[in-house]
């Protein structure tokens, strides 16, 4: 069902211009130049989402918005208000007027369009109550606005060490779009990829076919390979990225993903779906600036949970320093990954991932902590029926930091 879209503002070009945007983005959209119209207009047609500017002469946004919330019909529906004026106060009065969103003018268009996806989403969760509740995989997404981070590296080694810490197949995704390198990465050549999934008509597209498009690889990874044709990707939507998602949450444990390092539908279809964004920084200032974008970027689609943040040493010096990138993306690194010469490479070029080398090393323990600490909680909290070695060399890593910690008596 395409999604309706009120657009109200006393400016033309205003509201022509966001009606153009909207449209572009497939919504179904109409749009008001003065108060009363909007309320007749919300009344009669039942918007799912209005855009309502503050500023208007006679009757302004505020009072619109109260009167939205009184009329039967419209009182649940989504209000993003939308005004020259950034005072807390204005938005303080937005808010207690029934406002959902506040976007303060100027604004860039591509972030009106993801606060209006966001809370699109939101609210459709909202009412698809206890049915729509937390599905038991946890999602896992690697990303990065800046390419050779690390996200592929990473989302590899993140799925194999899951798979061996906890003994369980896990999905590796690669929507790192066009062209995915996680089958090289694992030294894989997969009988199916997206480009089975997006040729499947929806209605035979179940949990099970999903499941029997990924190809197993002795870490216990289960990869669904990325595109090869990618005159294909146009038909990769957003739903269609959610809806995989889904079928393959009720059958796994955690799924890992990989994305390309951009805004598109389908990335945005896998940050929304993760539970936890592990996002890689190498030091330098390009990182440092689109890692602070991404982040804003976070914000405004409204995702609560922290990102993982890691520094990860890329190349060997003259980087800037980790209080530097902290004070610049004013958010501590959850880790630091060491710059280990040829360790990464060798491992792209051999397709055996890094964490599958000697246990006894100081980079394989320091990724086997990582995927215990992305873990699920409830499973970190109690001992597994068979502990994998895995499992049982992170606990006594866990053991002894605890126990030199502990102050000792004398
Ligand atoms: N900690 C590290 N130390 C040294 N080299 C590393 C480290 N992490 C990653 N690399 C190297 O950095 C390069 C980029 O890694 P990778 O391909 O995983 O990044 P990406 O973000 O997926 O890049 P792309 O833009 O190609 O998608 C690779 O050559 C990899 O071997
Ligand atoms: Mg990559």
């Amino acid at each position: 069902m395409t999604e309706k879209i009120l657009v109200v503002d006393d400016s033309k070009l205003m509201t022509r211009m966001i009606e153009d945007m909207l449209k572009q983005s497939g919504y179904e959209v109409m749009s008001a130049n003065d108060g009363p119209t909007a309320l007749k207009l919300a009344s009669e047609w039942v918007p799912n989402l209005i855009l309502l500017d503050v500023m208007m002469p006679d009757m302004d946004g505020f009072e619109v918005c109260r009167r939205l919330r009184e009329m039967e019909r419209v009182a649940t529906v989504p209000i993003i208000m939308v005004t020259a004026k950034s005072s807390i106060a204005d938005k303080i009065n937005g808010f207690e007027v029934g406002a959902d969103d506040y976007i303060t003018k100027p604004f860039e268009l591509p972030e009106l369009r993801l606060r209006v996806s966001a809370l699109l989403k939101r609210s459709q969760r909202l009412i698809a109550g206890p049915a729509a509740a937390p599905k038991p995989a946890r999602i896992i997404t690697v990303f990065s606005l800046r390419g050779g981070s690390g996200c592929t590296s990473l989302a590899v080694n993140l799925a194999a060490g899951l798979a061996k810490l906890w003994g369980i197949h896990v999905p590796l995704l690669d929507l790192a779009l066009p062209f995915g390198v996680c089958d090289s990465m694992l030294n894989l050549q997969p009988r199916y990829r997206l480009d089975d999934v997006v040729n499947k008509p929806i209605v035979e597209l179940g949990a099970d076919v999903i499941t029997g498009y990924l190809t197993a690889h002795e870490s216990g990874i289960q990869l669904l390979g990325g595109f090869s044709d990618a005159t294909l990707i146009d038909r990769f939507s957003e739903n269609l990225v959610t809806y995989v998602l889904e079928q393959l949450r009720s059958r796994f444990r955690y799924i890992v993903i990989d994305t390309a390092h951009d805004f598109t539908p389908p990335t945005i279809a896998a940050l929304d779906g993760a539970d936890t964004i592990v996002i890689p920084v190498t030091p330098d200032i390009n990182a440092a600036r689109l890692t602070y974008n991404a982040l804003h970027i976070f914000d405004s689609l409204g995702y609560q949970e922290e990102p993982f943040l890691t520094l990860n040493w890329t190349f060997s010096q003259q980087g800037i320093s980790r209080i530097q990138l902290e004070k610049f993306l004013k958010q501590p690194f959850n880790l630091v990954m060491p710059y280990a010469a040829g360790v990464w490479s060798q491992a792209i070029n051999t397709g055996v991932p890094v964490i599958e080398g000697d246990p006894e090393s100081p980079l394989v323990a320091m990724l086997e902590d990582m995927v215990w600490r992305l873990s699920d909680p409830i499973m970190q909290k109690s001992k597994p029926d068979n502990p994998t070695p895995t499992w049982q060399r992170v606990s006594q890593r866990i053991r002894s930091s605890h126990s030199a910690e502990r102050p000792k008596a004398d």
